[in-house]
């Protein structure tokens, strides 16, 4: 039976996945594919029980399982630790590497229900729909890093070979070409050499995609005209720490970063979660949006079991929720009916029931 290794992690990651659970295993009830789930320790939870942010049991059952459904790492109680130690650095970013998940996705949709959920002007977000890849497992996260005396001062190395821009760049033509075959490659090569290499990889590979129209954007700007025009774009494929800062712009454009599913990628294989951190301000609480965790399944069941059907009626149960007025605190405008993490599971499932 395929396995998914479920992990919840720390902070809200407790609460939201039981919901995405939940509505996952709703969803394939009736359907050929059966699924196992397997329960493992990460992040500040598993330091406190057994001493390790990425205990050898739990990395092994994520290299065996098929996916991983993950919540969140980290929170204030093991931010002291040195560098190393900290639950993101010594849990999540291990799990990316050794699972090899070089590509990040995040697509950014905004739902009509939501557009005033968010900060920025409706006309300005309206009908945004737009995928962000992101590669995963190179750049300033896996560099060299450390520190120095006399003077003292810090250092992270960004280093990208070939293959690593070839396959992510590759990956984003392909997403392309299923879409509106128009892909943004985001780089800073007026400064960094990595970027002028990244240029140079990406024009390579764009000979095997004529019928795919390719552009080349600063980061910087790349920045300015997401909140500007972001209707302009359609698939952006960028490195690991530009990815990282223009995907929390971006989950803007979607109403919250609740919203915002993430499916990191090596082939069929893959590990779901939300975009967002752990929220220790909220949780505990039954607070926090389930949704971009609900979302992260329905990603799970479209790329690592080829469930498309299974994983629109998540899509299109969520979008009715939300069409009928129901909201977490991160999207409730002043009137609305503000509903509970679990509330928000329930209301998924009965959405999904009246298909
Ligand atoms: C993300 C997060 C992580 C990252 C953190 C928690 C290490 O911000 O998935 O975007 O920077 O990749
Ligand atoms: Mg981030």
């Amino acid at each position: 039976m395929p396995k998914v290794v479920v992990l919840p992690g720390d902070g809200i990651g407790r609460e939201i996945v039981p919901q995405a659970m939940r509505v996952v295993q709703a969803v394939i009830k009736d359907s050929p594919v059966k699924l196992e789930f397997e329960e493992h320790l990460v992040g500040g939870a598993a330091i406190d029980a057994v001493g390790k942010a990425l205990p050898d049991e739990t990395l092994k059952a994520c290299l065996e399982a098929d996916a991983v459904l993950l919540g969140a790492i980290g929170g204030p109680k093991w931010d002291t630790l040195p560098t190393a130690q900290r639950p993101e650095v010594a849990a999540l970013l291990p799990l990316r590497k050794h699972l090899e998940l070089y590509a990040n996705i995040r697509p950014v949709r905004m739902l009509p229900a939501l557009v005033h959920a968010s900060t920025l002007k409706q006309e300005v977000i309206e009908n945004v729909d737009m995928v962000v890849i992101r590669e995963l497992t190179g750049g300033l996260y896996f560099g060299e890093k450390g520190r120095k005396d006399n003077p003292r001062s810090a250092y992270d190395v960004m280093v990208y070979n070939e293959d690593e821009i070839n396959r992510i760049v590759r990956f984003g033509f392909e997403t392309a070409r299923k879409r509106s075959k128009k892909l943004c490659s985001v780089d800073k090569a007026n400064v960094i050499e990595t970027s002028r290499f990244w240029r140079e990889v990406t024009l390579e590979v764009a000979k095997d995609y004529p019928d795919v129209e390719l552009t080349h954007m600063y980061v910087d700007n790349a920045a300015m005209q997401l909140v500007r025009y972001p209707k302009q774009f359609d698939v952006i494929v960028t490195e690991n720490m530009f990815g990282d800062i223009l995907t929390d712009l971006a989950s803007m454009l979607g109403g919250s970063i609740g919203m915002l599913a993430s499916a990191s990628l090596n082939g069929q294989k893959g590990l779901y979660e939300p975009a967002h951190g752990s929220a220790p301000d909220i949780a505990g609480k039954n607070l926090a949006n389930p949704l971009a965790t609900i979302l992260s399944g329905a990603l799970m069941l479209r790329y690592t079991f080829s469930l498309e059907q299974e994983a629109q009626a998540i899509e299109q149960a969520v979008e009715k929720v939300l069409n009928d007025g129901f909201r977490t605190g991160d999207l409730a405008q002043p009137g609305d009916k503000v509903l509970g993490t679990v509330e928000m599971g329930d209301k998924v499932l009965e959405a999904l029931g009246s298909r």
